[in-house]
């Protein structure tokens, strides 16, 4: 079995620097247990903050993983919901002390009103930002992780007015915390995707990757098997960011985030035309529902990133896992023997 050790897998008992995305309705306690078992770090994707749902997918998630691989577990929301309504998030921190999330991930918002209460739980907490702008808050919250998401991710990120690209923000947000705050880890998310993306991540001066679409093709995941055929066929050229299936779902994001999916039939009908879509939606939100009834990914949403070209393939998360940091220590090698005798 391959191993790949950094400062996260140390910190957090790993055996390879993957955490694997909350992605809401896809990350569930099946798939979070699986990457928890192969290594990683598996975060549920309490996404929404459905207490329901949430309550379901960790318990799930509990009985599956062995009491020493506890601290591999926890919980991803979207703050900016939890602001609504967090009876999710107070349930999972209020559970006995042997079964609380270890782990404790936000993104999309302010975490500073929800810091006290999960660092008294005992969890830490990881941060996702999409710029140096959101770093202040998330260490003033007390992160223990930075998750540096680039416009590349599939789902959730900043719009391209005010977005950035992996492979810079990942060094850049390296420096900042070399400067500022050297015992936070970093975490690079959005195109990681094989081994060579792991260890270019490691290059760039992270501890480790936030892995999403390419987890989400896998036997554990919740997707529809349906959008994952679709994605597996797709390459990286097909997918965009944009508000359109916002908008469809109902979905009221704040300004600064939009959604990268596949760009599929309806997306193209509509992507010219957001504001029209925005005043007028009822007629395609019709259609996009009839669509997502009938498993009709050519208008139904497919959630993936720009690294679906590098995913032909759906199998164990364990094997995904495993392949990732394998290539990765092989990539890692063969650059080493550049530097010759
Ligand atoms: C299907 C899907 C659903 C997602 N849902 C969430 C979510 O609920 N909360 C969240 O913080 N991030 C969510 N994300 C974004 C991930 O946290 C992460 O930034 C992203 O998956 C990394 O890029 P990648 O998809 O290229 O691996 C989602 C991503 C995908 C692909």
């Amino acid at each position: 079995m391959s191993t790949l050790h950094t400062r996260f897998t140390r910190a957090w008992g790993l055996r390879t620097p993957i955490a694997l995305a909350p992605m809401a309705m896809a990350s569930g306690g099946t798939l979070a247990a699986a990457c928890a078992h192969a290594g990683a770090l598996g975060l549920v994707g309490g996404g929404y903050g459905d207490l329901t749902w949430t309550q379901r997918e960790f318990q799930l998630a509990l009985g599956l993983i062995a009491p020493k691989d506890r601290g591999r577990l926890g919980l991803g929301f979207i703050t900016w919901k939890l602001d609504e309504n967090a009876s999710a998030l107070d349930w999972a921190l209020s559970l006995p002390e042997g079964d609380r999330p270890r782990t404790v991930m936000l993104s999309f918002g302010d975490p500073r009103p929800f810091a006290s209460r999960i660092a008294q739980s005992g969890a830490k907490l990881m941060c996702q930002v999409q710029g140096l702008a959101q770093i202040d808050q998330a260490l003033e919250a007390g992160a223990s992780v930075i998750i540096a998401q680039g416009g590349e991710a599939g789902g959730h990120g900043a719009s391209a007015l005010e977005g950035r690209a992996t492979f810079t923000l990942v060094p850049e947000i390296a420096d900042h915390l070399a400067r500022h705050a050297p015992d936070t880890l970093l975490l690079a998310a959005g195109g990681v995707t094989d081994g060579r993306g792991l260890a270019a991540a490691l290059t760039l001066g992270a501890d480790g990757a936030l892995v999403g679409s390419r987890l989400w093709a896998s036997q554990e995941s919740l997707a529809a098997p349906g959008a994952i055929t679709a994605a597996l066929a797709a390459g990286g050229d097909d997918t965009a960011r944009s508000s359109v299936f916002d908008v469809l779902r109902r979905m009221n994001w704040p300004a600064p985030y939009n959604f990268r999916a596949l760009r599929n039939t309806l997306h193209r009908q509509w992507e010219q035309r957001v504001d029209e879509l925005r005043a007028n939606p009822d007629d395609a939100r019709a259609e996009f529902d009839v669509a997502l009834a009938a498993g009709d990914f050519s208008r139904a949403h497919v959630t993936v990133g720009e690294g679906v070209g590098l995913m032909r393939d759906a199998p164990a998360a364990a094997e995904l896992v495993q392949r990732m940091t394998r290539e990765a220590r092989a990539a890692l090698t063969q650059k080493a023997a550049l530097l010759g005798p």
